[in-house]
This record gives C-alpha cells, structure tokens and sequence, in this order.
C-alpha cells in the first residue's frame, strides 16, 4: 500500500494533464490506467490513429485530384492498408510512449490495472489497495449502443474498429453524421469506398452553426458522399459478412435498406464509469449516467472529483485536459477555472471546420442583437494556390459592443485559425481589435481578419 495526496483514475487526456499538473504544484500523485498505454481513447483509438489515417488519405486525395493540376506528373501511388496500418500504428506508440516519459519526468506514479473505490480516501487496483487524500475519476466515455445494431468491431464497427478494419470496404455505411461519421468517412471515401452516411436529424452535424453546415453538405456530397437525412436506423443484419441496414425515414414512415460490407455506428458516446463502485459510495449521478459534481470538480462524496467525458459537457479531449488543469489547481489550494464559454471544436476533415462560441441560432434564441461579418476563402491568395478556396470565416460579434461572441470557420487550417479567435475572445476583445491586427501575407489567417473587417466598414478582398 502507498499513500498519495491525489490518485487520478484513468490516464487519457483528462487523467493524465491532471496527473503531471497535479506533480507540478507540488503534489505526490499517482495515475491509475488498465490499458497497456497511456493516453486513454484520444491517443489509443480515437483523435489520434484517426488523424494520422485522415493525414495519408488526405496526400492521397492530393496526388489524384491536384497534383497533375500543378505539373506533378507520374504513376498514381496504389495503397498498402498493412503499411498505412503500422505508420499510424507508429504514431500512437510515439505519442503513448511520451505520455510515460511525461510521467517519470515528473515523477507521476503509474498505477497498473483497473481501479475502484472501496471508500473515499482508498482506491484498489489489482489486490493492492492505496491511500489517497484526494481521488479525480476521469475513465472517459465508450461509443453508445444503438437499439437493433449489433457492433462485431468486424463488419459492424464503433470507432474503435473503423480504425483498423481488415480491408477497405468496397461500401461503408456510417450511422450518424456527427464528427466521427464525417472524419472516418472522408478516410475511407479517399481511399475509394462508396460511403453513404444515415443521420436521424435533418442536417449534418446537428448544432452546429447553419452556414457551415450548408456549405459543408454541399462540400462532402461533390467529394462523394451520399447523405440519407431524417431517417432513423432501425437495425442492421449481417450475412455472410455483408450488412444490410435498414432505416425508417421520419417524415412518412417509408422503410428502405442500403447494403454494405462495412457499417460505423456513430451515434453518440457515454459516460464510462462502471466498476468504480460508485453506487455503493453513494455518488450521485445525472440521469444520462454522467458523475454529478459541484463548481469545483468535486463529487457528492468529499474528497472524490469527477472530470472529463464522464461529466457533464462536450466530450472533447481538450475540455478533460482543462478540467484535469483546473482540478489539480483546485486540489494545490489555487483557483482552477474553465471558461466553457471558449471551447473550440474542430472536425478534421478537408476542408476542417472549426467553432467557437455562439452560433447565430443560440443568439437567436436568446434574442441577443449581433452581427456578422463573412469573408469567402475564395478571396485568399494562399487558400487559391493550394486549391483550398471553399468555406470562409464568420465572426460574430454583439451588435452594440462589438465584442467577438463566436467564430465559424470552413476552410484551410481552420482547426488551427480557430485559436487566435479563442485568444481574443478569452480577452474580452472586439472585432475590430482583431481586425486591427497585422496579419502576415500570404496566410490563411488573413481570411480570418478580413472576416472581422467585414464586422465593421468592410473586408478588402470581397
Ligand atoms: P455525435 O454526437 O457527434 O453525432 C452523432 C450523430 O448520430 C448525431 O448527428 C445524431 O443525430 C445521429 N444519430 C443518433 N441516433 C441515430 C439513429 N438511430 N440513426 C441515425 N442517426 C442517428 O457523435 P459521434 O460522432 O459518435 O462522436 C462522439 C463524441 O466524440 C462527440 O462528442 C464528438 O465531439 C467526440 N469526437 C470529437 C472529435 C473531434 O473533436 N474532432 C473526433 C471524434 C469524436
């Protein structure tokens, strides 16, 4: 048995952040992680194996659609899936591997094996049970069941197994055009599948800003994509390793089915947090199975704190990791603190798309007066020469005051044009602040001040 001020249970992005904040303000602290690796779903078989497919595929979209357009001449390269399989395998070894050195360099015990809480200030691990004045739970979320679907991780895929199915799928079917569908989608469409996504609502990516969401749909369906919208998926049955999916569409009843010899169930995910013990500790829970905590992390039973995907709020991994910041802040007697009004979400898709914010429906809503000022990257050099001219950036600003209340952008880079708007929203800054900002030329963050000129007399390239 050894005694800790803080045990975090689960080592993803949210365990693991606050795990070595937690030894960098002083604190003996350990991390409890049953995976072989750390980095939890994100860097295992989540944001990272599927950016390192979505960067290959990507090269090889490049290679057929523009290479030829900018004198690139030759032999089309064909596709080694085994090989693309161990590059990406590769990339999340490197990254799991620097979480451990993150750790010994900080002196963050890793605790292996699965933990549970037989009573606050304990948790046991294996046979083995340790003291801990303070106990963070972060265990993350798995992908949600679908009532008629039942997942094989073969034929019939989470995300988990979209990641390394045995072959490219002539047909891929993905349930739910959420941010997984659309980016494991696109993977799979660059690599030559006929890929039809079924989405219950009537529009992609429901709650996402509208403008985007138009412009978006029109951008997947000329790459390939062919949407079924409003229908909702009554099961899948597989034969023979084929799978048929059948759906009901919400507007008249009608039922159809649509083969293919893959399908991705992406419909959502749920809090993990089975085997904790919770239920016998007494710590209450949210009807949607997530850990109920107070304005500072911390549980109904003192001295446990909950963050992450198993609490309430978008289930990104960088929310956990801020969460994972301002809880150790909390535990070394600081002030943690999360601003969820500046939590950025990116789909890294070609084009990416990249929120921030409010989104005109919100401020509609609200019946808040705002402005919106648009700026097309067709009017970007550097997003012309690289044949990357759809989308734009939209700021949205109060119509009084000026300030920045949200940021929506398709285009180039946009999961990283994002930030410098989180930046200054994060200062409480207007428009024109931003907009009297230098931008070096040519970069596409020039697109994303004359987004906010276009907030006041006007954008110069529109
Ligand atoms: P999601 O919540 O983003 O989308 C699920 C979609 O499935 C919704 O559009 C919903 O209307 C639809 N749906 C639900 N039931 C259905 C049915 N019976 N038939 C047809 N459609 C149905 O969920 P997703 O894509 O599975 O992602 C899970 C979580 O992981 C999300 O919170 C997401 O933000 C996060 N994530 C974030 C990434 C990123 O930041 N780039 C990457 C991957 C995941």
């Amino acid at each position: 048995m050894a005694s800790f001020d803080v045990i975090v249970i689960g080592g993803g992005p949210g365990g693991y952040v606050c795990a070595i904040h937690c030894a960098q303000l002083g604190l003996k602290v350990a991390c409890v992680e049953g995976r072989e690796t750390l980095g939890g779903t994100c860097l295992n078989v989540g944001c990272i194996p599927s950016k390192a497919l979505l960067n290959s595929t990507h090269h090889l979209h490049e290679v057929h659609e523009n290479f030829e357009k900018m004198g690139l001449m030759g032999a089309n390269p064909t596709v080694d899936w085994s090989k693309m399989q161990a590059y990406k395998q590769d990339v999340v070894d490197g990254n799991t591997k620097g979480i451990e050195f993150l750790f010994k360099k900080n002196k963050v015990t890793w605790l292996k094996g699965w933990g549970s809480i037989p009573e606050a200030g304990k948790v046991k691990v294996g046979d083995e049970v340790h003291e801990a004045k303070n106990i963070v739970i972060s265990t993350g979320s798995v992908a949600a069941s679908l009532p008629g679907v039942e997942v094989d991780e073969k034929v019939v895929v989470t995300s988990t197994g979209a990641l390394s199915l045995d072959k490219i799928p002539d047909s891929l079917v993905v349930i739910g055009a959420g941010v997984i569908g659309l980016e494991m989608g696109s993977v799979y469409k660059r690599l030559g599948a006929k890929v039809t996504v079924v989405e219950f609502q009537d529009k992609i990516l429901p709650g996402t800003d509208g403008d985007t969401v138009k412009a978006f749909q029109k951008i997947l369906t000329k790459q390939g994509f062919e949407f079924v919208l409003g229908a909702a998926v009554q099961g899948v049955d597989v034969t023979d390793g084929k799978a048929t999916v059948r759906y009901k569409m919400n507007k008249d009843g009608k039922e159809a089915s649509i083969e293919a010899d893959a399908v991705l169930v992406s419909t959502g995910r749920q809090p993990f947090t089975e085997g904790l013990g919770l239920e016998a500790l007494g710590v209450e829970m949210l009807p949607r199975g997530q850990i109920k905590t107070d304005d500072h992390f911390q549980t109904s039973v003192k001295g446990i704190y909950a963050i992450g995907d198993c609490i309430p709020g978008a289930m990104l991994a960088h929310k956990a990791e801020d969460e994972g910041m301002a809880v150790a802040e909390i535990l070394a007697g600081k002030h943690g603190h999360v601003n969820y009004g500046v939590i950025p979400g990116v789909i890294y898709t070609t084009p990416e798309v990249a929120a921030v914010g409010y989104t005109e429906e919100m401020l509609k809503e609200e019946g808040r007066a705002y402005k919106v000022g648009k700026f097309p990257f067709m009017g970007n050099a550097r997003a012309k020469a690289v044949f990357q001219a759809d989308g734009f950036v939209k700021i949205i600003v109060d119509k009084e005051t000026d300030r920045i209340l949200g940021c929506h952008i398709i285009g180039p880079a946009a999961g990283d044009l994002i930030h410098e708007v989180c930046v200054a929203m994060e200062f409480g800054a207007s428009a024109q602040d931003l907009a009297l900002t230098c931008h070096a030329h040519p970069t596409f963050s020039e697109a994303v001040r004359e987004a906010a000129l276009a907030c006041g007399d006007g954008a110069i390239h529109a």
